[in-house]
């Protein structure tokens, strides 16, 4: 049996017997992650939209980020149910919350990021949505996961502009709020911005500026979704002071 076939038999038998949509393997010494496309059923489509969809968007999405040499990661197999990835690191949201990580490495990862998506952006390639959980960092390298969201349509400066807005509010409601390592990933951003991304990113914010008013009263609230209202004011104010 081949290192191929061998894989091929893992992957085969961990989506048999593990339902989990996205898996992690330790197969001959290597990390790999294996994601399973979902069969849409009925109430999974009202749930989520359309799985199916997402999955195929995704499969097409890593095959245009190796042509254009983007940091995806790379596809170690595939079939129409599966995609199997090879390991690119940890999260930074992980990152952010593991107080075995020194500080300094945290901030050394958060700047690796920015100056990632700048070149990204540099390129004219948005991601789409860059949340913390979707950005990896192998202690040297970083890269982006995650690709259902990406659309040619949107590797436009504008395009740019969402991804870095949304970049921050997440980082805000992750780190429930301003902390030294999205400081430097705003920082590294910024002195690396190819085409004053963070200028279109502040008007889009000031023109939004509206939501901040209409959702005080979920921002008040308690718990669960609040922590992610409670971000808007944040996110405004980034923008408007930077
Ligand atoms: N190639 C990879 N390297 C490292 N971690 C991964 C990889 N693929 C997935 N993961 C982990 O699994 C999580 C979910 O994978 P992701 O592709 O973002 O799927 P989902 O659509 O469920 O968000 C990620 O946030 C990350 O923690
Ligand atoms: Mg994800």
């Amino acid at each position: 049996m081949t290192d191929d076939d061998s894989l091929t038999q893992r992957i085969a038998t961990a989506l048999a017997t593990n339902p989990q949509r996205v898996q992690r393997l330790d197969h001959a010494g290597q990390t790999i992650w294996i994601k399973r496309r979902e069969t849409p059923g009925l109430l999974l489509r009202l749930q989520k939209g359309n799985p199916d969809a997402a999955f195929k968007a995704e499969r097409h999405a890593l095959h245009e980020w190796h042509r254009m040499r983007a940091p995806a990661p790379k596809i170690l197999a595939e079939g129409t149910d599966f995609l199997a990835l090879a390991d690119s690191g940890r999260p930074l949201n992980a990152l952010l919350s593991d107080p075995q990580i020194t500080t300094a490495d945290r901030i050394e990862a958060f700047h690796a990021a920015g100056r990632a998506l700048a070149a990204l952006h540099a390129r004219q390639i948005s991601h789409g949505r860059p949340s913390l959980k979707d950005i990896c960092w192998d202690g040297q390298k970083i890269t982006f996961l995650d690709l259902e969201r990406y659309a040619a349509r949107r590797n436009t400066p504008q395009g740019h502009a969402m991804d870095l807005v949304m970049f921050v509010f997440n980082a805000l409601v992750v780190g429930r709020g301003m902390t030294p390592e999205l400081n430097a990933a705003i920082q590294t951003y910024r002195a690396n911005d190819p085409d004053n991304i963070w200028g279109l990113a502040r008007a889009w914010c000031h023109k939004m500026r509206w939501i901040d008013w209409i959702t005080k009263p979920v921002q008040l609230r308690r718990g669960g979704k609040a922590k992610e209202f409670k971000a808007i004011p944040l996110t405004l104010a980034v923008f408007a002071n930077g």
